[in-house]
């Protein structure tokens, strides 16, 4: 009868282990067994870049990379996307259920009454360079916050983290406007809590002298973005907001670190990058050449690839025809052009199907955010802002998890046997010098 059970054994010693499998995986610790002397440190597992490691349990996302599969607490993101809002998702993901009507009044009240941010706050956001990048005045506004906020440290009491959580959802689109206007070198717009969490959000924006009314197409464009973003199970963001909360930091500091990742082009810069690339290409004509440059390895196809999706990502097909919509009230963002005809030349290329890139969520967001007015350096930011209810869930669910500790990966030593400090006037001339003092460093 099958077992649910993994039989290794080791050919240096012929002995053989027997490692029970639970939920598909076998826990990577038990192999600390396999050892070939009692001195042995025992077996482990080499996974670079965490390819193949799953480094938690959790009730929050799940996905199917091969069937393009995405769902919220087991709810399908296109069901999502058509009927809730943002705070509603935001809710079901941090708390695990949808809310009844009383509830979903009371959390809308609590985002809204945390949206307000200390003065001081303010006055350190105005220390940043002119032309300082928005996501980096976020990342830093965020970690000093944990000054602010002292009584966050104490990460083990669940009223604390609940009253964080209200906070940091609250205060993200106001921080995010602050940072725009200051790029804008224009004063900012103190919250309007008779407005929609993204009505008030494209207020604080773009809000000047006169009456501001948010345009209800872009109101709800934007608010479905942020559902499409609030969460995405174990990405380098995420990964980040758990391993430095891992430590038992305070949210803050551990949301600064889930910003820091989100930063870089491979993950929330993306989007950036995306727009950047398509201005670069400038014309459809030009695609054909382009697509080469992508093939040779010289740059990447930008909004392309993904390391869990690899049939299509299901919230790009939701984007592309967002885009259009938003196109109605702003009118077309000639690049969309551009990006449909390297989509359509990339999923005709051996090079792309054969390595199964597709267009991932930041191919056609960046578009959108371009044509409501945004410039690129913002993109990033409204990735955080939703993605902040996916942090604080995963940040709660593992500091409630009696199985982690502080995350503290293993490594391989391939460096120098032990060897003797030389004084160094003893050390010998460069020419002469057998060491090799690595030139790439
Ligand atoms: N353009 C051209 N070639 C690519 C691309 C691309 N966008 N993505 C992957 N490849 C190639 C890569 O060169 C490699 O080829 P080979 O096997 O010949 O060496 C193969 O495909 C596998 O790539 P990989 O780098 O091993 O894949 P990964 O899972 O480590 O990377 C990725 C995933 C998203 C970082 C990568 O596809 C990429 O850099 N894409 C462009 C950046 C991007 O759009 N990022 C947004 C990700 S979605 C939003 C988010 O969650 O942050």
């Amino acid at each position: 009868m099958a077992k649910d059970s993994l039989t290794i054994i080791d050919n240096r010693t012929g002995k053989e282990y027997e490692l029970p499998i639970e939920n598909g995986a076998i826990r990577t610790a038990q192999l600390r067994q396999i050892k070939v002397s009692d001195d042995d440190f025992g077996m482990m597992g080499y996974d670079p870049a965490l390819l193949n490691t799953a480094s938690c349990q959790s009730k929050v996302t799940f996905i199917d990379g091969d069937k393009g599969i995405l769902r919220y607490r087991g709810y399908d993101i296109a069901e999502l996307a058509e009927n809730s809002s943002y705070l509603e998702t935001a809710y079901l993901i941090v708390k695990g259920e949808l809310p009844d009507e009383e509830r979903f009044a009371v959390w809308k009240h609590n985002i809204t009454m945390h949206t307000m941010v200390h003065e001081n706050i303010k006055k350190f956001m105005d220390g940043f360079r002119y032309d300082a990048h928005p996501m980096g005045m976020l990342m830093g506004t965020i970690g000093a916050m944990s000054t602010f906020y002292p009584d966050a440290k104490d990460v083990e009491d669940l009223q604390s983290r609940r009253l964080q959580t209200r906070r940091l959802i609250g205060k993200l689109p106001t921080l995010a406007a602050f940072a725009y206007r200051h790029l804008r070198g224009l004063p900012f717009v103190y919250p309007n809590n008779d407005l929609t969490y993204t009505g008030n959000f494209l207020a604080m924006l773009f809000k000047m002298a006169g009456k501001y009314e948010p345009n209800p197409v872009i109101e709800r464009a934007l608010d479905v973005l942020f559902i499409l973003h609030a969460d995405h199970e174990q990405n380098c963001s995420t990964n980040a907001v758990r391993a430095v909360g891992s430590s038992r930091v305070d949210p803050y500091s551990a949301v600064a670190a889930g910003i820091g990742a989100l930063y870089g082009p491979l993950h929330g810069g993306a989007n950036e990058a995306v727009v950047r690339m398509l201005s670069k290409i400038g014309s459809v004509k030009n695609v054909p050449k382009a697509i080469e440059s992508f093939k040779s390895g010289e740059e990447r196809l930008m909004g392309f690839g993904h390391r869990v999706y690899k049939s299509y990502d299901p919230r790009g097909k939701i984007i592309k025809k967002m885009a259009y919509e938003v196109f109605e009230i702003t009118g077309k963002n000639e690049l969309i052009d551009i990006a449909l005809e390297l989509e359509r030349i990339a999923l005709q290329d051996d090079y792309f199907v054969s390595r199964r890139l597709y267009p991932n969520v930041d191919f056609y967001t960046g578009i959108i955010y371009q044509a409501i007015g945004f410039p690129t350096t913002m993109f990033p930011v409204l990735f955080a802002i939703p993605r902040t209810a996916g942090w604080l869930a995963q940040w709660a669910e593992m500091v409630r998890d009696p199985e982690q500790k502080i995350t503290r990966p293993r490594q391989l030593y391939i460096g120098e046997e032990p060897r003797s400090y030389v004084p160094l006037a003893d050390r010998p001339e460069p020419e002469e010098r057998e060491d090799r003092v690595a030139e790439d460093i």
